[in-house]
């Protein structure tokens, strides 16, 4: 049977403050003048609490972008959700934090990009530091709690001890690290991305003991690439969580525009109950019944779920695969090759995300 989701992505907005490399949006993004309208979000929330949502993620781009985040927000806690903002920070002022406190904000996630400003700036495409620490300020200064997240990558990874010091100078409840996936954007500098194994056997003993010495709760998202057994991806296909991006199509998880054949249903014409439960692009790798050896006949395919579909259909063709990542995969040759061919001596430089406006 079918369980309803315990959550909504809502992407409000692609537009962004920042330049980020690792940007897992994909590369068209949504203009502002296609953007749903505030009523249409509010219908959106209505159908999704309907559905079953208790957890209400407003991401972006930088979701403080819509003037109307705070109507958006109101609803969906009205509606009983709780709300979880995610932001650079950049454009939250004390008003603005004070006003979405009043409509019922409830956690906040803050990015940032590294400790050391320099390379802070490099890897945002623009001055955002001080604002981010003005932001955690305002943040747990009104009580709220903070989740700081910070993509890892070749950049960024030797810093990893003094990004935890700065995550707990800043107050943060819980610290996500997390390695860069591929998708969007981030697949485009995927050689300037990707780590080398000797700065992941650095990280791992520095991640360990913060987790044992810390207040904070610190999540290590593995760097997928470099693991003999695949992340289990969104908890299977359609499993937990829908995204609705900046013009209403309905995505079993934020990255599936890279599966070029899957068909898009939008908020707009569909309604999220029949989306949800009987959606081509919902069902299609729904569960264990898609799968082919050696995932099928395979004792992890209810523990990883055969990987990520996504990365699959990226680096194979179909998402049907097992992904490449999975020793056992006949195409994990494909990622032995990519980690031999893109982590050279010299890393290539970023080539920074393209906004819209
Ligand atoms: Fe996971 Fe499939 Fe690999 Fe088994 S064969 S470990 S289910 S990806
Ligand atoms: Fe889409 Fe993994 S990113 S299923």
């Amino acid at each position: 049977m079918t369980e309803p989701p315990l959550g909504l992505l809502a992407e409000l907005t692609h537009r962004c403050p920042l330049h980020c490399p690792y940007c897992a949006n994909p590369l068209d993004l949504v203009r502002r003048e296609n953007e749903l309208d505030t009523p249409t979000w509010r219908h959106i929330l209505d159908q999704a609490r309907d559905l079953g949502v208790l957890q209400v993620h407003l991401s972006g781009g930088e979701p403080l972008a819509r003037p109307d985040l705070p109507e958006i927000l109101g609803h969906a806690h009205h509606l009983g959700c709780y709300t979880n903002l995610v932001t650079s920070g950049l454009g939250l002022t004390p008003h603005r934090l004070a006003d979405l406190i009043d409509r019922g904000l409830d956690h906040v996630q803050l990015s940032i990009q590294d400790a050391d400003p320099a390379t802070a700036t490099r890897i945002a495409g623009t001055k955002a530091v001080e604002h981010k620490r003005r932001a955690a300020d305002l943040i747990t200064t009104a009580g709220l709690p903070l989740t700081i997240n910070v993509v890892l990558h070749r950049a960024n990874l030797d810093h990893l001890p003094a990004i935890i010091d700065l995550a707990e100078q800043l107050g943060a409840d819980r610290l996500e690290l997390a390695n860069t996936q591929y998708y969007g954007w981030a697949l485009r500098n995927r050689a300037a991305l990707l780590p080398t194994p000797a700065q992941l056997a650095a990280a791992a003993p520095v991640v360990a003991a913060a987790q044992a010495r810390s207040r904070m709760d610190i999540v290590y998202v593995l760097a997928d690439y470099h693991q003999a057994t695949p992340k289990p991806c969104m908890h299977g296909w359609a499993a937990r969580q829908l995204t609705v991006t900046p013009n209403g199509d309905v995505l079993p998880c934020p990255a599936a525009t890279a599966l070029t054949d899957l068909p898009v249903e939008n908020a707009t014409h569909t309604p999220l109950a029949q989306i949800w439960y009987q959606s081509r692009s919902f069902t299609a790798y729904r569960g264990t019944d898609w799968m082919r050896d050696p995932c099928r006949s395979c004792p992890r395919n209810t523990i990883d779920h055969g990987g990520c579909r996504c990365q699959a259909f990226q680096l194979t063709g179909d998402a049907t695969n097992t992904d490449p990542v999975c020793t056992l995969s006949p195409h994990h040759h494909l990622i032995q090759t990519i980690l031999t061919e893109e982590i050279t001596p010299q890393r290539p430089e970023f080539v920074m995300r393209q906004v819209t406006t």
